[in-house]
């Protein structure tokens, strides 16, 4: 059954429950992993989780992912805007995998309307906070499933 998932977070999403809370919800990572990892096996899934801030680290686990899981959450927080690094990993890896924010980032700074890895991803759910999680992994869910 390919139900592995790995829902991975870029730069600063260790500093959850220190961001601005206009935009970012008051739990820590820490916390918003443990509501995560509920959802995903909700959904029949199998989670794992990784963080970093270092964006190379970043791209290797890319390049590992698909010898572990079979899809992929990804919030690359600010990378997300700005990293053909990121990108080019991505589409190296070749994963089903689902962009993902916590805030609303079509109504934000005109900056962060740019996504350089949405047209690889098999979805995208922004400004909808933890929940939005769920979607993401919804997505996934049935993508997976889809591809048998
Ligand atoms: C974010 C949005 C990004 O613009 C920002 O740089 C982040 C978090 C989000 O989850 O809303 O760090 O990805």
């Amino acid at each position: 059954m390919r139900n592995r998932v790995e829902v991975m977070h870029g730069v600063n999403l260790d500093q959850l429950g220190r961001r601005d809370p206009e935009h970012y919800p008051r739990v820590t990572l820490t916390e918003l992993e443990v509501v995560i990892g509920r959802y995903a096996r909700e959904l029949g899934l199998e989670p794992s989780f990784s963080q970093t801030n270092h964006e190379g680290e970043f791209c290797e686990s890319l390049h590992k992912a698909s010898e572990t899981v079979h899809g992929l959450v990804l919030n690359p927080g600010a990378w997300t805007h700005y990293s053909y690094a990121i990108r080019d990993a991505l589409e190296v890896c070749g994963l089903p995998a689902v962009e993902v924010h916590l805030s609303d980032i079509e109504h934000r700074e005109e900056w962060r309307r740019v996504s350089v890895i949405r047209d690889l991803c098999i979805g995208t759910v922004s400004g909808r906070g933890i929940e939005g999680y769920r979607e993401a992994l919804e997505l996934l869910r049935n993508a997976l499933r889809d591809e048998g």
